[in-house]
């Protein structure tokens, strides 16, 4: 396959941002397709968007009124690339207002489910019946097509809620076709990218290896690539395939932070190093953690040690290696996309390490490859399986990197530790016996430094607290509570406060986010 980058096809759609929440939905309903996308904000000079070549262009919708002070606007340069546009909400305002069409904004803001009635043969719509029902989400809407568009599809409260000029090749639609809702949203978007474009479906995870493998050959050359591997997803799939590009080259560092789930460094050196062969270099930096974060109860704090020592470790062991060219992470697109919406409050709540300031400036030195940065989880997950490893490790629920130090509310003792990895092992082994670890995104144990009475035996007891969070969720970007069977639960209690020595009562966590955040530090 020819490619264009990194593991990038030359065919792709670019989404130009205008401040959607679903504008990521959009690129990840257009790679399903198997056709590459890429999200650019609005505003990225034409020049630059032309140079990237796209095959189309979509233009997302966004919280804006188009004729507002400040309203994010269309540069007029995009629509002479002659390539096929789709506009989605907000995107079809800009190029009505382009087009010098009329917009008003309506009375009542649509929100929520609405039936179109699909007017004229369109081939945006080909295939999908007389009406159909679409989510809105929607304040301007048209009220006047500009000269040379037709208007295809209308709901009771938009009477323009499609509109096309087959001519130049330009669509919008004034509802979500990208969100589950609309039920046959796929349909469009797939009249759109093959009916329209033209496009050839070609983005799968064999061509995303046999690219990013070469891509990667080509950049490192003779040189070697260091691997902070912390045995989850991500970074196992960087290593796996960076493996399979420059083998030997390959140097990882798994550092045990003294708050990792119980055994997990003996699963990891078995893992990699016997298995898979890796060139895997353990640190046990356990105690020096434990020690820094002694007396420490504030979250930040926590978050920031740990991330400030897991660099502290990597650096001087990068150093006793000797020479190494590159440095690699296992960052996913959603962390790198350029977005101009919001992007939840997770963000600016919690001081993620992925790119400390030590990283950011490797990055703009161009030390750093981050093979996975095109590619959704889900991507990241296919990745991994075609790269030959187990469904159980492809599936692992996510561990954040300050591990279990931002579930043991207050104080990280060793004791404390302990007991959180003896609770959270009887947690997910139950999980998993049950069959539902797969179907939830994350199910984890808390610690709460709470003392209350029980009785054991005939013993008073004066023990703490050990919460459950059981979550479903597509990005943790919101997440439910999950409903975990009565028995189950029951039976987790009953083992956590049998088994546990230091606790003596469960509880539940039926906390959604928003307003909760997963994670309770
Ligand atoms: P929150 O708690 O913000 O978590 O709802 C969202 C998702 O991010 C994970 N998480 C982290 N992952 N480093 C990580 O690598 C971190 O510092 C971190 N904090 C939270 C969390 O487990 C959930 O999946």
């Amino acid at each position: 396959m020819i490619t264009g980058g990194i593991g990038k096809p030359v065919q792709k759609v670019i989404i130009l941002d205008f401040g959607s929440q679903y504008t990521q939905l959009i690129a990840r309903r257009v790679r399903e397709h198997k056709v590459y996308a890429e999200i650019v904000p609005f505003h990225k000079p034409w020049k630059e968007i032309y140079a990237e070549k796209p095959s189309a262009i979509i233009l997302s919708g966004g919280p804006s009124s188009i004729y507002e002070k400040d309203a994010p606007q269309l540069q007029k340069e995009i629509l002479n690339l002659s390539v096929p546009v789709l506009g989605i909400c907000y995107g079809l305002c800009a190029l009505v207002k382009h087009f010098k069409g009329k917009i008003e904004s309506a009375e009542r803001r649509e929100y929520g489910r609405a039936i179109i009635e699909i007017k004229r043969e369109s081939p945006l719509f080909r295939g999908l019946k007389n009406k159909e029902t679409v989510w809105m989400s929607h304040g301007d809407k048209v009220v006047h097509p500009p000269n040379g568009f037709s208007i295809v599809a209308s709901s009771e409260n938009a009477e323009i809620a499609a509109i096309e000029n087959i001519e130049k090749n330009i669509y919008g639609v004034q509802f979500h076709p990208e969100v589950y809702h609309t039920v046959n949203g796929q349909r469009i978007i797939k009249n759109f990218l093959f009916e329209i474009c033209k496009l050839i479906p070609s983005w799968t995870m064999k061509s995303f290896i046999e690219s990013s493998v070469q891509a990667i050959q080509e950049e490192v050359g003779d040189g070697t690539v260091l691997l902070g591997l912390s045995g989850g997803v991500d970074s196992s799939v960087t290593a796996m395939l960076l493996q399979k590009a420059i083998g030997e080259k390959l140097y990882c560092v798994f550092v045990n932070n003294g708050v990792l789930r119980k055994n997990e460094h003996e699963k990891v050196i078995e893992r990699f190093k016997r298995h898979m062969k890796l060139n895997l270099i353990y640190v046990d930096a356990s105690k020096r953690f434990l020690s820094l974060l002694k007396g420490v109860k504030d979250p930040e704090q926590k978050r920031k040690i740990i991330g400030r020592e897991f660099v502290n470790v990597f650096m001087a062991e990068a150093k006793r290696i000797g020479r190494f060219d590159y440095l690699a992470q296992g960052t996913l697109y959603p962390d790198v996309i350029e977005s101009v919406s919001t992007r939840g409050p997770s963000d600016t709540i919690k001081s993620h390490h992925n790119r400390v300031p030590e990283i950011l400036t490797l990055i703009k030195s161009g030390k750093v490859i981050e093979p996975l940065k095109e590619l959704f989880k889900d991507e990241v997950r296919e990745l991994g399986l075609e790269l030959g490893m187990s469904e159980e490790l492809v599936y692992r629920h996510p561990f954040p990197g300050p591990g279990l130090a931002i579930r043991i509310i207050g104080e990280v003792t060793p004791q404390r530790v302990k007991i959180l990895q003896e609770a959270d092992d009887i947690l997910v082994e139950e999980i998993k016996f049950a069959g539902l670890y797969r179907s939830l995104w994350q199910v984890f144990a808390v610690y709460l430094p709470v003392r209350s009475v029980g009785v054991m035996g005939d013993k008073r007891t004066y023990e703490n607290v050990i919460a459950i969070r059981a979550v479903t969720s597509v990005d943790a970007m919101t997440a439910d509570w999950a409903y975990l069977p009565e028995e189950l639960l029951r039976r987790i209690s009953n083992r956590i406060i049998n088994e546990v020595k230091g606790i003596n009562r469960v509880v539940l966590d039926i906390s959604s986010k928003p307003p909760s955040t997963i994670e309770w530090e």
